[in-house]
């Protein structure tokens, strides 16, 4: 007997097939609630390289890139950040807001591809937590300019993706499609500078911090 594809990639590849590359996110989400699927990167805790790495927000705004159920937006905002967190996925954001009801974070649906303009050179602090490397390679240039662009003088982008140097690039499969350490360092434009890359979790990830 086979093992069932499981239906992220599913439906990552129907969506993909129709040529968008978000769609399969809220479709996910949406199978979920119903307990027809599950979200491989959900764990009910904030990301815990994030949450060694915190520092006091003293109400500085941070930005969190696809928020999905909001562990990490109420990481930051419990250590004093003024939060916003996006996803692209509905579903996502209206599962963050219920399942924290006192919640003084922003939770927006929005799409990293085409952001809000006000969001430009915005934030002190930027968590971007492998979303990127969940789109396809093609989009990672708008993806990454996206993010570069949301970092305020000053500020701190923290980015974090799949090494694609600790897999086997000949037999991989995405979602996700990691990151190489020069696709990395090429976060650094739009005078975004690399302050450190260093890979954690046994050389699976990538973690870099950036400053303007
Ligand atoms: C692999 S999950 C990672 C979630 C979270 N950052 C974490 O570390 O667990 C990718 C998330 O990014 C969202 N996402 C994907 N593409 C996006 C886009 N273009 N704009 C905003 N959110 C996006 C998805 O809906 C999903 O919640």
């Amino acid at each position: 007997m086979t093992t069932p594809e499981p239906a992220d990639r599913v439906l990552a590849r129907a969506s993909l097939a129709d040529g968008d590359p978000t769609a399969w996110f809220d479709r996910l989400y949406t199978a979920a609630a119903r307990g027809e699927a599950e979200v491989p990167w959900t764990r009910g805790t904030p990301n815990a390289d994030l949450a060694a790495w915190i520092s006091p927000g003293d109400g500085r705004r941070a930005l969190v890139v696809g928020s999905a159920l909001g562990d990490d937006a109420e990481l930051l905002s419990a250590h004093g950040w003024a939060v916003t967190a996006f996803d692209v996925a509905p579903t996502a954001v209206d599962a963050a807001r219920a399942r924290f009801p006192e919640s003084t974070v922003d939770y927006v649906v929005a799409d990293l591809l085409h952001p809000p303009g006000e969001w430009h050179h915005a934030f002190d602090l930027v968590v971007e937590i492998i979303n990127i490397q969940a789109m396809p390679r093609e989009f990672r240039p708008a993806a990454v300019a996206s993010l570069a662009g949301f970092l305020a003088p000053g500020g701190t982008l923290l980015v974090c993706e799949v090494a694609e140097e600790s897999t086997d690039v000949a037999t991989w499969e995405g979602p996700p499609w990691p990151f190489s350490r020069a696709e990395i360092e090429s976060v650094a434009q739009d005078g975004v500078r690399l302050v450190s890359l260093e890979t954690i979790r046994d050389g699976a990830r990538h973690w870099a911090e950036f400053t303007r």
